[in-house]
C-alpha cells in the first residue's frame, strides 16, 4: 500500500472556514489534493470564534468536503489564529562571548546564540497573551549589524540577537483548538494567520526585497512585512470587506443588495470616472426599487480601502522602513482581492506598486486552492509540512520517519 501522510490547513474566517488538504508521498513530494469550505454564519467576529458550536459545525463541514476530495481521512490541523488580538513586536537579547585569554575574545558558540534568542524573548507579556511563534531577525556582532545567519565561530565580545514574536490572547487560542478537537482532529500547529497566508502566497525573491503582504477578509485585514527575508512587522486591521458592505448598506438598502453592489457596481480606482452606471436594488424594507449609480457607491466604498491603506502606511512608518525599503510594493490577497479597483487604490494610499496576489509554490489539484480566500489555508499546509521536515533534520532519525511520527495517526478513509 502506498504509505501518504496528509495535513490540513484550517483558515476559520469572519466569512467562511476554508481547508486545504496537503499529501506528502512516499518520495516527499507535497501536493495539494483536497479543499473544503462552509460559511462561519456569525460564528466568528472580526476573526474570533464567538460560538463555539456554530463554528465546529462549520469547520465539520469544511473538513468532510476536503476529505471527500482528496479521500483521505483528516486527522491532523494546522490552524490560523486572526483577530486584532494577534500582535507582533520586536525583542532584542544580547550575550557576553567568554574570552579564550586576556587577547583572544571566544568564538560564538551555537548554544551562545540559543542564549541571546532566549534573553530576546524574555520580555514581560500581559498575562492574557501567549506566544504563537518566535523568528529570528538578525545578529549583531563587535562591528557588524544585523547579520542574516547566526555568526557561529566567528570571535565577538558580544552577540545580539534580534527577534520578532508574535503574540495572541490565551483564551481565543484555546477556543480555536477546542474547535478543532470538538470536531475530533489534533492541532497540528497554530499559527497567525497573517504569516501563514505570506508563506503561500509571497515568493522568497519578494521577502528578500521587501514587501507588505494584505490579507483582506471579510472582518479583518492581517497583514505582514517581510524585509532581508525576514518577517519585521505584523498587525491586524478590524478593516474587511464586511465593513465596506456595511457602509453601502448605509444608503438604506438591504444587506444582500449592497453586497451585490460591491461586488458587480463598486470600482475604487478612480469613483469620479464611473459615470453613470446603475444598478436597481431594493430599498430598505423592500417597499421599493430605486436605481444606484456607480460613482456613488464606489466613492462610499474607496473612502473605507483608503482608510485601510492608510493604516497599513501607519504600519509600515512603524518599522523604520520607506518606501524605497520596499520594492516588491504590496501583495493582497483575500476575497476583499477581488474588490474592483483595490491595486489601484492600494498604489494611490501607499506610494506603493500593487499587485493581488494568490497561493501559489506547490503543485495543486483542486481550482479552489488557487483562489484568494484559500491563500491563508494553503499557507499553513507549507507551514506544518516544513515544521515537520526542521523537525526530522534536527533529530537522527530519516525524514519520512519523522514526518510520519509528526503526523502521526494518517489512514486510508474507508470507502
Ligand atoms: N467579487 C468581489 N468583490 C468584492 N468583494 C468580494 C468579492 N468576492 C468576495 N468579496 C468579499 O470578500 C470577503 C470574504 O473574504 P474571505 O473569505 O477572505 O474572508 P474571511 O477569511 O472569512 O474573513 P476574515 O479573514 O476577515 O476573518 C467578503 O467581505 C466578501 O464580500
Ligand atoms: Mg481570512
Amino acid at each position: 500500500m502506498m504509505s501518504v501522510r496528509t495535513v490540513a490547513g484550517l483558515d476559520i474566517g469572519t466569512e467562511r472556514v476554508a481547508c486545504a488538504v496537503g499529501e506528502l508521498d512516499e518520495n516527499d513530494h507535497l501536493q495539494i489534493t483536497g479543499a473544503g469550505q462552509a460559511p462561519s454564519s456569525d460564528s466568528v467576529r472580526d476573526g474570533v470564534i464567538v460560538d463555539l458550536d456554530g463554528a465546529t459545525e462549520a469547520v465539520n463541514r469544511a473538513l468532510e468536503e476536503a476529505e471527500s476530495i482528496s479521500s483521505w481521512e483528516i486527522r491532523e490541523v494546522a490552524v490560523a489564529i486572526s483577530g486584532t488580538h494577534v500582535r507582533g513586536f520586536p525583542g532584542r537579547g544580547t550575550v557576553n562571548i567568554e574570552p579564550e585569554d586576556d587577547y583572544t575574545p571566544g568564538e560564538v558558540t551555537r548554544a551562545a546564540v540559543d542564549m541571546a534568542v532566549e534573553t530576546a524573548q524574555l520580555i514581560k507579556l500581559p498575562r492574557e497573551s501567549t506566544v504563537m511563534s518566535t523568528v529570528p531577525c538578525g545578529y549583531t556582532i563587535d562591528g557588524f549589524e544585523r547579520l542574516a545567519r547566526p555568526p557561529v565561530g566567528l570571535r565577538a565580545e558580544r552577540l545580539t540577537a534580534d527577534i520578532y514574536m508574535v503574540t495572541a490572547d490565551r483564551t481565543a487560542v484555546m477556543n480555536l483548538e477546542q474547535v478543532v478537537r470538538n470536531s475530533g482532529r489534533r492541532v497540528a500547529l497554530v499559527q497567525a494567520a497573517a504569516t501563514s497566508g505570506a508563506r503561500a502566497v509571497l515568493t522568497r525573491d519578494e521577502m528578500e526585497m521587501g514587501v507588505i503582504y494584505a490579507d483582506i477578509g471579510a472582518g479583518t485585514t492581517d497583514m505582514a512585512i517581510y524585509h532581508s527575508g525576514m518577517l519585521v512587522h505584523m498587525a491586524v486591521i478590524p478593516i474587511g470587506g464586511e465593513t465596506i458592505t456595511r457602509d453601502i448598506q448605509a444608503i438604506r438598502i438591504p444587506r444582500s443588495d449592497a453586497e451585490i453592489i460591491k461586488r458587480e457596481l463598486v470600482d475604487v480606482s478612480l469613483p469620479a470616472t464611473q459615470g453613470r452606471k446603475s444598478l436597481t436594488v431594493n430599498t430598505l424594507g423592500y417597499r421599493d426599487k430605486v436605481p444606484v449609480t456607480a460613482e456613488i457607491v464606489s466613492e462610499i466604498a474607496a473612502r473605507r480601502v483608503a482608510e485601510l491603506f492608510d493604516l497599513i502606511g501607519t504600519e509600515m512608518k512603524q518599522t523604520g522602513l520607506r518606501l524605497s525599503d520596499l520594492p516588491a510594493g504590496i501583495v493582497i490577497t483575500g476575497g476583499g482581492s477581488r474588490l474592483s479597483g483595490i491595486t489601484g487604490a492600494a498604489s494611490r494610499a501607499t506610494g506603493l506598486p500593487a499587485v493581488v496576489g494568490l497561493p501559489s509554490g506547490v503543485e495543486m489539484s483542486t481550482a479552489l486552492t488557487g483562489t484568494p480566500e484559500f491563500s491563508v489555508a494553503v499557507g499553513l499546509v507549507l507551514m506544518a509540512v516544513e515544521e515537520a521536515r526542521s523537525k526530522s533534520r534536527r533529530g537522527r532519525s530519516s525524514l519520512l520517519g519523522d514526518i510520519g511520527k509528526s503526523f502521526r495517526g494518517m489512514f486510508r478513509k474507508l470507502k
